[in-house]
Order: C-alpha cells, then structure tokens, then sequence
C-alpha cells in the first residue's frame, strides 16, 4: 500500500480544537515534515489548496498558504518523494496550471503531480467576485471534464484547439512539456465527482469514516470500482485518516478525548453551513457529511485511534479494501507523528513491508533536524 501525508499547509492542520496544537503554516514547518516523510520512505506529500479559513476561536484554516508556490519550493529541496499540488480550479487558467505542473517537474526532476478541485465553499470565491453563482454546484465537475482535456492536450502534445463551453483555446501552446506522464488526483464523492474520476484521473480520493472503523469507506472505493467498470480505465482509491498514536490505546484516546473536548463549535457551525449550501451535487456528499457531530472536530475524516501495534493493524485493514491502492494520513501532530510513524507503525505493517526499515539514511541528519 502506498502512503501519503497530507502536510499542514492551513493552520491547526485537520483538528478545529482548541486543545489541539496551535501552530501557523510555514515553509520551514512543511519542509521538515515532509524531510521526514522522504526518510521514511512515504511515498507522497499532497497539500490543499484553501483561500477562506471558518474562523471561531482557533481562527480555522484562516491562515493557509498556496499550493503550487509551497510544492515547488519543497520540490527544490527533496530528492525522491512525490509531491501533489491543488489547482483552484475556478480561478486558475488551465494553461497557466500546466506551465505551473511543467516548471514544478523540472524543479523535481519528473515527481510532480496534481490534485484538481472544483470548489465546495462559495465564500472562497465570492469573496474575489469569482464565484460563477450557485448553478455551478451543479455543473462544476462538466466544468471540470473541459479543463482536464485541455490540461492533458497541453502536457501530451503541447498545444491545444479544445472547444467547449468554458474553454476555448485557439493554438495554445505549452513547452516544455512535463518529463513524467503527470498524475492526476480527484476527490470527488458525489456521482458526478466519481464519475469524472473514472473518466479523467489516475486516482480518487476520498474520506475514511468512523473512529477505528478502517474499511467503513469500503462503499466509496466499490462506487469507483463500479464508475471504473464504466469507463474501462484503472483508476484507485485513496483514504483520508487521522492517525492518533501513542504508547497504548488508553494514552491514545486520552489525546482524541481532549481533542474533542476542546472543539471549536464556531468554526464547525460554519463548515456546516458552507456543506448545506450545495443543493444540487446530491443529499449524501462528503462535503455536508464533514460537519457532522460524531467527530467534526476533525472533520469526520476517518480517525485511528491506538496503540502504535493497533494503527499499524488497522492501516494493514485499510489496505485490504478491494480497489484501494494507498491511505493519505495526517496526524494530531505531524512533526511528531510522521517520526512515529517512521519509527513505530510502519515498521509494523505488513502493507509497508517492501518499505526497509531502518530507512537508509540517504537524507543528511542535518536536513532532517532542520
Ligand atoms: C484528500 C482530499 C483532498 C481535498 N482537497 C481539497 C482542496 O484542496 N480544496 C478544496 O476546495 N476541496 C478539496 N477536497 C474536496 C473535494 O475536492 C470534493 O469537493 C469533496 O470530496 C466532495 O466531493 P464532490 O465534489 O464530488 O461533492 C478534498 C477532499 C479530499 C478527500
């Protein structure tokens, strides 16, 4: 199973807590965390992009840097880690995002690939006047398809004569072209978002769901499997989860029942009402599910709570999913928790076998402890 870390690039990273670690996001903080991941054999590092925060008291995600800016500079400074950017979609150009993915695979020699959104959270566009009106709930993934072929005409042959409603490019062209054959990443939950990951992306990610509950997104990967069957192309799930490690599982879940104690219920009464304002993309989106009480304060992600020998069993669980192909993980603390996990859980996991252990150490100490 292949495993990635979804790095902090937004304050707090996933927990809208109070009692969780308060920290802003910084080049400094993602490089290290993402050194680490490197020496541990992680297979990626992906970060989101978010351009309005939920406020409350922790002031959630209103401190965020940007995507492609972070990646191509921990592109420069990594050697073997495959590095995933978000594209915006609704507000950045497909022929600027594919000069932007062509200069981060130069910059990482042939490890760069792409998450491609198409919005959730009007106020992240209204707030520019970008926000095309509430239509577009229902047709962002439409919108989606016009600008991934124009993304693929530009990275495969370099020019592009697409046509559709949205686009329409007259001789655009694109040199240099990427190196590596570029991936692309969808989290799409809805119909829809399923059904453009079959037909346009390499890989589909989605929630996990429940506290210590691994295969509960077992429906989600057999929806992909399903929307496969129809497009005839090989596309796998990924899971989202929170790992909360430590020593024992009574240690462990003290830390989730703090967490969770601490909840920031401004910031989650606004996640609540950014998921309702999309009527149109289907009653069961993850989206709306994000806010829901069992666990929004961490945003109902998917939560591994134990013992570092039980997260290392539950992970091996996830990747007994049909279809799924690799977890993204984040932590309560990521500095901490990529170095257990490196240290602690993977060697444990049968799924990370073919991972060594102990890693080489092909990463000068002094770049780790940097
Ligand atoms: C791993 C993961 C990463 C995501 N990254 C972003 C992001 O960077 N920006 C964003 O606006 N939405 C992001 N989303 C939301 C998805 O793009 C998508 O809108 C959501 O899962 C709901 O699915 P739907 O669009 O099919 O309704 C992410 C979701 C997941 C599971």
């Amino acid at each position: 199973m292949n495993v990635g870390i979804f790095i902090p690039i937004g304050n707090n990273g996933w927990l809208l807590s109070e009692n969780a670690p308060q920290y802003k996001p910084s080049f400094e903080l993602n490089k290290q965390i993402t050194l680490k991941a490197e020496h541990y054999g992680v297979d990626f590092a992906l970060s989101m992009i978010k351009l309005r925060g939920f406020g409350g008291k922790t002031e959630f995600w209103d401190h965020n840097l940007e995507s492609f800016t972070l990646m191509a500079g921990l592109a420069a400074v990594t050697s073997r880690i495959k590095l995933f950017a978000t594209a915006a979609s609704l507000v950045m150009p497909p022929a600027i995002v594919a000069r932007m993915s062509s200069t981060i695979d130069s910059i990482s020699n042939g490890r760069f690939g792409l998450n491609l959104v198409t919005g959730w959270q009007r106020p992240e566009y209204s707030q520019m006047g970008m926000w095309p009106g509430d239509q577009f709930f229902g047709t962002r993934y439409q919108y989606l398809s016009e600008y991934i072929q124009v993304l693929r005409d530009l990275w495969g042959k370099g020019s592009s004569d697409f046509k559709g409603d949205h686009f329409k490019m007259d001789d655009c062209r694109l040199s240099p072209q990427p190196q590596a054959d570029m991936k692309v990443i969808c989290a799409g939950q809805s119909d829809a978002g399923m059904e453009f990951s079959a037909k346009y992306a390499d890989y589909n990610f989605c929630f996990g769901k429940g506290v210590n509950t691994p295969k509960a997104f077992a429906p989600a990967a057999e929806k992909l499997i399903e929307a496969t069957a129809k497009t005839g192309r090989k596309v796998t799930t990924y899971v989202l989860m929170m790992v909360i490690a430590a020593e024992t599982d009574e240690a462990a879940r003290a830390k989730w029942e703090h967490y969770k104690a601490g909840a920031d219920h401004e910031a989650i009464a606004w996640l609540g009402q950014q998921g309702a304002a999309d009527t149109k993309s289907g009653a069961d989106t993850n989206v709306r599910q994000m806010a829901d009480p069992t666990s929004a304060v961490n945003i109902n992600m998917g939560t591994l709570v134990g013992s570092y020998e039980n997260v290392a069993r539950m992970l091996d669980e996830v990747a007994e999913v049909p279809g799924t192909e690799g977890v993204l993980l984040t932590f309560d603390d990521f500095v901490q928790g990529v170095e257990a996990f490196g240290e602690r859980i993977q060697p444990l996991m049968k799924s990370r076998a073919h991972v060594p252990s102990p890693v080489p150490s092909q990463v000068e100490p002094e770049r780790l402890a940097a």
